[in-house]
């Protein structure tokens, strides 16, 4: 199922620096720079993300991630080099990149070498010379070591995971830096160029499209390629045994698909016969596929490591457990949603992820509808009646232990509900597609949402959602 199954516990989150710590650390950085006049200063360590203060990094843009990496299932060492694509937004004397674990044995900077430091998930790099406002920067990161798990504060993990015939890699929403190094936050998407040696006889896929494979001294390398912009928690690569099928939906989409033997029961096997039919459906309502091709990676884990699905760009993950089907409809009904939403629009900060996990909950509902015949009043009257959804409000989960709570998935659909209601049939196909088409491969917060359905009709659509969005009180009826 597509909500987390999280650990019993949430687990203390002690690496993280509060929020107070960044701004202190923005407000000192700019008496020291702001009055001088371009003065070089230190990147932020953190984008001061109300959830994730210390995700992502201050004073530069991404554009593109090369990583060309390579992988020993038998010792779990991955290594290699990423080259980061970058503009820098400020004078920088300093950045930080986000890496967990991992040993970097060499670090430079448009071709010079830089001095780099490490502290917690911090890598700070400091080149040779100072990085100009507006400039484009290349970086490069050599770095091997045994990848780890990141535990977030709700007890859940990602990161990378080894399997038992080679390794997964999650990365919602802070586990990308477990195996690159980056700017971990969903505001700064990039291309990616992802290669991947492996072992002769395994495979690696990831998002985007295969661009080539070459096999050498017993190796195959994959290169896979995503020319649209990617946040870094989208990004996966799986390793391991997998039955590739390539075929295209009846409406054209390309589609590549892995699946682990192991995890191909035939439930999962009928799940899976249905996914081109899922993509036309759903790009009749929410609009053109956004990416070159669609598909799914079905992995096989031991029971319990992983506990969700997730909307990887352009190829979403199920990972199998033996514990009922890897692949359900409805849960690949709700991954596939999340390309448009997610995906291609994908959430400013953290407390924005209603937006992602309210649009995929509701496209369940509407296939519900269409395919059992449950009419999404029913499904909507059932999270209504739910208590956890009343929990906090959609766009203000109040800690990072809740980006993955109830209301943030029912409340959301909720909320998409009433704007049905409000806006009618016709305005409210237009915000099905017209919303991933306002910000396709771009970002979006929940401000910029209410002011396009704002734009939507003449109705005053505050009231709405001061109770079904922002309010703490569970209102009377739906
Ligand atoms: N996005 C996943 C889904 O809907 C669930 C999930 C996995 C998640 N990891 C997360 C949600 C971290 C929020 C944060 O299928
Ligand atoms: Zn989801």
């Amino acid at each position: 199922m597509p909500l987390r199954r999280t650990a019993p516990r949430a687990l203390p989150h002690a690496a993280r620096r509060p929020l107070s710590a960044c701004l202190a650390g923005a407000a000192l950085a700019c008496l020291l720079s702001c009055s001088g006049g371009g003065t070089p200063s230190a990147g932020a360590p953190g984008l001061g993300d109300r959830l994730f203060p210390a995700a992502g990094n201050g004073g530069y843009d991404v554009t593109h991630y090369g990583l060309d990496l390579s992988y020993d299932p038998g010792s779990g060492r991955l290594s290699g080099t990423a080259l980061i694509t970058a503009t820098a937004t400020r004078d920088l004397s300093s950045f930080d990149l986000d890496l967990a674990g991992l040993t970097v044995s060499r670090v430079g900077v448009d071709g010079r070498t830089a001095r780099a430091t490490r502290s917690g998930t911090e890598l700070t790099v400091r080149p040779a010379r100072t990085l100009r406002r507006g400039a484009r920067f290349e970086t490069t990161v050599a770095y091997a070591g045994v990848p780890r798990l990141v535990t977030d504060p709700d007890g859940s993990h990602e990161g990378w995971f080894r399997t038992d015939d080679g390794a997964l890699a999650l990365g919602e929403p802070v586990g990308s830096m477990a195996w690159f190094p980056g700017d971990d936050h969903p505001s700064d998407k990039a291309a990616f160029d992802l290669t991947m040696s492996v072992p002769d006889g395994l495979t690696a896929v990831s998002n985007g499209e295969l661009a080539g494979t070459r096999t050498a001294g017993g190796r195959t390398a994959f290169h896979w390629h995503s020319a649209a912009p990617m946040a870094t928690y989208l990004a996966t690569v799986g390793i391991g045994h997998y039955t590739v099928t390539r075929s295209r939906t009846p409406g054209g989409v390309a589609l590549y698909t892995a699946v682990d033997p192991r995890s191909d029961d035939p439930r999962t096997a009928a799940a899976l016969r249905r996914l081109p039919q899922i993509v036309d459906w759903e790009s009749g309502l929410f609009g053109s596929y956004p990416f070159g091709s669609a598909g799914a990676v079905v992995d096989h884990l031991p029971s319990g490591q992983v506990g969700y699905a997730l909307e990887t760009q352009n190829r979403p993950v199920f990972p199998g457990d033996g514990d009922g089907p890897a692949v359900a409809v409805p849960t690949l009904v709700h991954e596939l949603s999340h390309q448009w939403f997610g995906d291609s629009v994908t959430p400013s900060s953290w407390q924005d992820m209603w937006l992602n996990e309210g649009f995929a909950t509701y496209a369940t509902w509407l296939w519900e509808e269409r395919e059992d015949g449950v009419p999404v009043s029913r499904s909507a009257a059932a999270a209504f009646a739910d208590p956890a959804a009343w929990a906090f409000p959609p766009a203000a989960p109040p800690t990072a232990a809740d980006v993955s709570a109830r209301p943030v998935y029912d409340r959301g659909a909720l909320v998409l509900y009433q704007l049905h209601q409000a806006l009618g049939d016709a305005a409210f196909a237009k915000l099905l597609r017209g919303w991933p088409a306002a910000h396709f491969h771009g970002n979006a917060s929940t401000a910029d949402f209410t002011a396009y359905c704002a734009g939507l009709t003449t109705r005053d659509l505050k009231p709405l959602f001061a109770t079904w969005l922002y309010g703490t009180a569970e209102p009377a009826r739906l």
